[in-house]
């Protein structure tokens, strides 16, 4: 009796949640602004100093800068008149056949992501046309079927808000509520986690939304600095909650991964179990999860501590793990940033690495650096510099000058001590390769490294393209605001020099599809992405410039470039 009393009230109750989940799920989408996470209160934190005690530079030394930032602001110059001309308001100009692409929902992804380097290179008369056109975006309507979030978050909202920040012209605002609202809107699933691909019209049926069951990490955690941005400027704590439930829910399951302090490049976040599969990694795929622990700490004034301890779970394991000290001709001192398989075995974890480098990993150099310096981490910031070395290394090795996409090195066994073995790096090559030992010879290796147009130190080089990416420059910029090390403005205008070069088109400059040639000039391949004139060009320019325009004591950059104000103690 007693029992199917309890049953009954069970039902009951069952019932009632259950009317009342109907209810407020199809009532409408305002229910997501009940503010459940507050944003913090108090006194920012006097955080230490960032950025180099740079002394007064000598008249030579001010005159060569001026002339590489001029140069660097001609290069933007001559891609932005052409978009200007030739495919206004579209996302992106090709730069060789002069058409338009959309494929970042045809809300003029390359006018957005330039607003803020067109304050910065104080190109204002632009800036103001740019800004006066930005009523003819509408975020109701989209070229695209599914609306990758993430990227409309770190281009528009990002690009919005970072312009808001500079130039104060709520205009700006506007588009950041209006982009940011419709974000939201990607938030309204049972459990509040995002859809990271979002079918706008089936939201505009009030079709039931539920979140996916595999997403990238990246595309899952990179909401905080944009969310929290966009609470702090308008008052309204919707966004800076709706990001924290995603971090919160992280933070739950970091200790509990198969290489606790690091979470899976893949998660699922319709259950909300981030803590199964097996790949691991700083680079592509999570790369910005990781990347804003450190700078929503400092954009929040140090307000939020457990973006600290995120941060520093997850660099003890990383550090421990993922990076590798490759062996080459010169016996530099550098690291790799690569991957990291764990597997059952015995009831063991065993963790196995992939010696694989790439280009978006180049980040990781900068972050490492600025949180050493943020959270007094010395070996932090050691490990910033090798990281950020290995990608000026990679760049210099090749005949271009510029680093590819993804490449394959050999690990050192110590990273104390390791000397270059020519015999063992060809016997890595054949190995990567699959040529079984007793068929590699002398002559079948010479070969092959010649037909793969491997430099010595890579094993292999399975991705040639490089697609105008800023990670390397980005963290060469970081690294020098931080040490005024000024042989790394000779390392940013090689790059400079060896990009331009070799990209350049008559209109602009184009992604190149192989940058291991050595006879003609690299094949081109007509893309010219966003980030190009957002990122890439914005970092040249600023590491050319005075070390206070942009200082990272008062700004942190999201992951596509966009300086967003941090709080300051008053
Ligand atoms: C906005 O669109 C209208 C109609 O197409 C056009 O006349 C106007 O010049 C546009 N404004 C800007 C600033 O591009
Ligand atoms: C610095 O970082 C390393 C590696 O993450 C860690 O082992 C060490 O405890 C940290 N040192 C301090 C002073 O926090």
């Amino acid at each position: 009796m007693a029992s199917i009393l309890f049953r009954r009230q069970y039902y009951v109750i069952f019932g009632v949640v259950a009317v009342l989940f109907l209810l407020f799920h199809n009532v409408d989408r305002d229910r997501l602004s009940w503010p459940d996470v507050a944003l913090p209160t108090g006194n920012p934190l006097p955080l230490p100093r960032i950025q180099h005690q740079f002394p007064v530079e000598s008249d030579a030394e001010r005159n060569e800068r001026a002339i590489k930032q001029r140069s660097v602001k001609d290069a933007f110059v001559r891609c932005w008149t052409s978009y200007r001309s030739r495919a206004w308001m579209s996302d992106e100009l090709t730069p060789i056949s002069a058409q338009t692409r959309n494929h970042f929902g045809g809300w003029g992804a390359t006018l957005v992501d330039s607003l803020d380097t067109l304050w910065i290179m104080g190109m204002k008369d632009e800036f103001d046309h740019a800004v006066a056109a930005l009523s003819n975006i509408s975020f109701d309507t989209t070229t695209v079927k599914s609306v990758n979030i993430f990227e409309t978050n770190i281009r528009f909202l990002g690009g919005f808000l970072a312009a808001f920040d500079l130039s104060g012209d709520d205009r700006l605002l506007e588009k950041a509520v209006e982009v940011g609202n419709m974000l939201y809107a990607a938030f309204d699933t049972p459990n509040r986690m995002p859809l990271t691909r979002w079918n706008m019209r089936a939201a505009a049926h009030r079709k039931p939304q539920i979140a996916d069951p595999a997403v990238l990490l990246a595309e899952l955690g990179t909401f905080s600095l944009e969310f929290t941005r966009l609470s702090i400027v308008t008052g309204d704590p919707k966004w800076f909650d709706a990001s924290q439930r995603i971090i919160d829910a992280l933070q739950e399951q970091q200790q509990h991964t198969l290489l606790p302090g690091m979470w899976p490049m893949v998660v699922d976040a319709k259950n909300m179990v981030f803590d199964k599969l097996h790949d691991f990694t700083l680079g592509s795929m999570s790369d910005s999860l990781y990347e804003y622990l450190p700078k929503t700490y400092a954009l929040l004034g140090g307000l939020v501590p457990k973006y600290r301890d995120m941060y520093e779970a997850a660099m003890d394991a990383a550090i421990r793990h993922t990076m590798f000290r490759p062996m080459v001709p010169d016996n530099a001192d550098i690291l790799v940033s690569g991957l990291v398989t764990a597997k059952q075995e015995d009831g063991k974890t065993v963790y196995r690495r992939r010696s694989e480098g790439q280009h978006l990993a180049c980040y990781t150099g900068g972050m490492l650096a600025m949180g050493g310096k943020l959270f007094n981490n010395q070996t932090h910031l050691e490990k910033g510099e090798k990281l950020t070395n290995g990608c000026i290394w990679t760049y210099k090795a090749m005949p271009t000058g510029i680093m590819p996409e993804t490449f394959f090195m050999l690990p050192c066994q110590s990273t104390t001590h390791c000397m270059w073995d020519e015999a063992r790096w060809i016997d890595a090559v054949m190995d990567r390769a699959e040529v079984p030992p007793e068929e590699a010879t002398p002559e079948k290796s010479a070969a092959l490294i010649s037909h793969k147009r491997l430099p010595k130190g890579f094993t292999a080089i399975p991705d040639t393209n490089y697609h105008l990416r800023p990670e390397a420059i980005e963290s060469v910029f970081i690294l020098y605001r931080i040490t005024g090390r000024s042989n790394l403005l000779d390392s940013a205008w090689d790059m400079f020099r060896a990009i331009d070069t070799n990209t350049r088109t008559e209109l602009a400059n184009s992604a190149l599809s192989d940058v291991t040639v050595t006879e003609e000039r690299p094949p081109m391949t007509d893309i010219m992405e966003s980030f190009w004139l957002g990122e890439t060009l914005k970092y040249f320019y600023l590491i050319f410039s005075e070390p206070s325009l942009i200082s990272l004591d008062e700004y942190v950059f999201n992951t596509e470039a966009h300086p967003f104000k941090r709080l300051l103690p008053a």
